[in-house]
């Protein structure tokens, strides 16, 4: 049974994705040139930046499931200030959504984008980490979130890569802020503090001890500003055998043709 609040939430959750500029992070800072390299803007095909992602081969990008839309075009690397030229624009070959997901709100907000040519690493581009399929985070556990979303509820988008520290809450307390909540997530900063995501900064990673732990996802209402109820994730350790499984079919592919 979905409650009327939630009903509003996933409405307003289905339109992040639709909307050009998504979130910015609130109360962060620019995440400096030499950090983050794995960080990754997915746009659509008038080079503007749409959601997040990070990289974790030469070929793969990881992304939120409702950033998909058929306008979805190109991801740009190696730069956190997405007006330099200097970076590597490289077309999306093919995107993969988890196959149980239905809708933002929902769960299984996981995307794997396959690039149409691997990318240059180095200068700039890096690739993360995945945390194994086991992994403890503990409460209050500071983690790192960025992107190139709104800064304030209204806000505009940005140009320069932000950056911003937040604690993980436990499932407990979160689902008691957040009655309902789907399985496999992880919540994160956006409760009892006003450091977050904003719309524009779906699809990029939650970062702890140098892994991406989680994908940004979705938060109550759209305010960012002073969320009242924390930040949702999805948890890639429960997805690590479906990530594993499509990049081997890829490649088992890819040397067939
Ligand atoms: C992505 O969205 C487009 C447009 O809504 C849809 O046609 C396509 O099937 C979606 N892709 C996947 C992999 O679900
Ligand atoms: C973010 O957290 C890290 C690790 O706990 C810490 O070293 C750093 O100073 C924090 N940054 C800010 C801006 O609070
Ligand atoms: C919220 O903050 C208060 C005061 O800092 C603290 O006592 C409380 O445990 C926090 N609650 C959660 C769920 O983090
Ligand atoms: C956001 O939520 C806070 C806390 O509930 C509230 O005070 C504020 O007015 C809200 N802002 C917007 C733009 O809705």
């Amino acid at each position: 049974m979905l409650s009327l609040q939630k009903i509003l939430l996933l409405h307003v959750l289905a339109c992040l994705g639709r909307l050009a500029h998504g979130s910015d992070i609130i109360h962060g800072t620019k995440a400096p040139e030499n950090s983050m390299h794995y960080m990754a803007s997915v746009q659509n095909n008038m080079g503007q930046h749409v959601c997040g992602g990070f990289l974790i081969t030469e070929d793969f990008v990881v992304s939120a499931a409702h950033c998909n839309d058929s306008s979805l075009t190109y991801v740009v690397l190696g730069k956190h200030n997405l007006k330099n030229g200097n970076h590597q624009k490289i077309k999306i070959e093919n995107k993969i959504i988890h196959e149980n997901y239905q809708q933002v709100g929902l769960g299984n907000d996981i995307m794997l984008i396959k690039l149409s040519e691997k990318v240059k690493l180095g200068h700039g581009v890096e690739i993360i980490q995945l945390p194994p399929a086991e992994i403890n985070l503990k409460e209050n556990q500071v983690c790192q979130v960025a992107g190139w979303g709104k800064t304030k509820t209204h806000g505009k988008p940005v140009d320069e890569l932000r950056v911003v520290n937040v604690s993980v809450i436990t499932s407990k307390n979160c689902e008691e802020q957040w009655p309902g909540l789907p399985a496999n997530v992880i919540c994160a900063g956006g409760y009892n503090t006003t450091k977050g995501f904003c719309q524009g900064d779906s699809g990029g990673p939650l970062v702890c001890h140098g892994f991406a732990v989680g994908v940004v996802s979705f938060n109550y209402y759209k305010n960012c500003t002073y969320p009242n109820k924390p930040n949702i994730y999805t948890d890639i350790s429960k997805y690590r055998k479906w990530i594993d499984e499509v990049l081997r079919k890829k490649k088992r592919l890819s040397k067939v043709i």
